[in-house]
């Protein structure tokens, strides 16, 4: 178990690309803390998790025979965030992973963009990345070990027509890991980035759906510029690459990101 005694949060963990990364961490021993908003949000086409999803993501976690967790945390609320670092310590005693993985997205096209609707997206994906870090750096720094990933996207590399507020947050996401790596990398702490393709979660199916692309038709569509198509990349995929760069096979790798998009990025759009 390459993980074994480690405790990892995971933001946005009761469902999706976050409660596979989870899954995949738990797989190694991992001890899991899942904080997740589970509430709505008014801006957003499509709901977020609930209570229900959250308690279901941390059963099924400690069916895989580790210690889970659920905290209610909006990573956009300071006062949320410093509480979820608290809580999670007085339970586990240490915080060795932190995943930045809390998102969402609307599509609106910047000229008709309402303050609410930007804030809803940047707030979540980089003010949460900064507030998460911001309160849990100071213990990694202290145990002089620990990993962190960010989750960006293809649209942190290129842009989205009606998706500005989502690319400049996932943008925003890259330059912000670059600068973290340099500050701590003398404390034995690495940060990176993974860069989901699409991958059929609920946000995406929400997304679509706003569209009125449903099932196949929506798939086919958001999953248009991947070279591999199948498999299609799913939750997992992501999970094993975050959970690859926060074990020490990737021990020389901060800094940087993995883009797992079946090839979407490699070729001009
Ligand atoms: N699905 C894709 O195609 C895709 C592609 C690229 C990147 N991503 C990224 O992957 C991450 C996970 O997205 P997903 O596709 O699994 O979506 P999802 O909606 O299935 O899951 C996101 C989770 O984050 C939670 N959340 C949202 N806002 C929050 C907040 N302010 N505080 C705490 N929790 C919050 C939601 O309740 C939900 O449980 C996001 O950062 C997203 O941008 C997804």
């Amino acid at each position: 178990m390459k993980l074994e005694g480690k405790v990892a949060i995971v933001t946005g963990g009761a469902r999706g690309n976050g409660l596979a990364i989870a899954r995949c961490l738990a797989e190694e021993g991992a001890q899991i803390a899942v904080a997740d908003i589970c509430a709505n949000m008014n801006t957003l086409p499509y709901d977020l998790s609930n209570e229900a999803d959250m308690n279901e993501a941390v059963a099924g976690l400690q069916a895989l025979g580790v210690r889970a967790l659920g905290f209610r945390c909006d990573v956009r609320r300071r006062a949320d965030v410093e509480a979820l670092v608290e809580q999670v310590l007085a339970a586990f005693g240490r915080i060795d992973i932190l995943v930045n993985n809390a998102g969402n997205s609307s599509m609106v096209a910047i000229a008709e963009m309402d303050e609410e609707t930007w804030d809803e997206v940047l707030d979540t994906h980089l003010k949460g990345t900064y507030l998460c870090c911001r309160y849990v750096l100071p213990h990694m720094i202290a145990q002089h070990s620990g990993n962190v990933v960010s989750i960006s996207s293809v649209g942190g590399q290129r842009g989205f027509g009606m998706g500005g507020h989502y690319c400049a947050a996932k943008h925003g996401i890259i330059g912000l890991n670059k600068s973290l790596a340099m500050e701590v990398a003398d404390h034995n702490i690495r940060c990176n980035v993974v860069c989901p393709g699409t991958v059929w979660t609920p946000m995406m199916q929400g997304i679509a759906a706003y569209f009125g692309l449903e099932g196949e038709e929506g798939k086919e569509q958001f999953f248009a510029g991947h070279l591999i198509k199948d498999p299609e990349v799913a939750p997992e995929d992501i999970g094993r690459a975050v959970r690859w760069l926060v074990t020490d096979e990737a021990r020389c790798i901060t800094g940087n990101m993995i883009t797992v998009d079946g090839g979407w990025t490699a070729k001009a759009p």
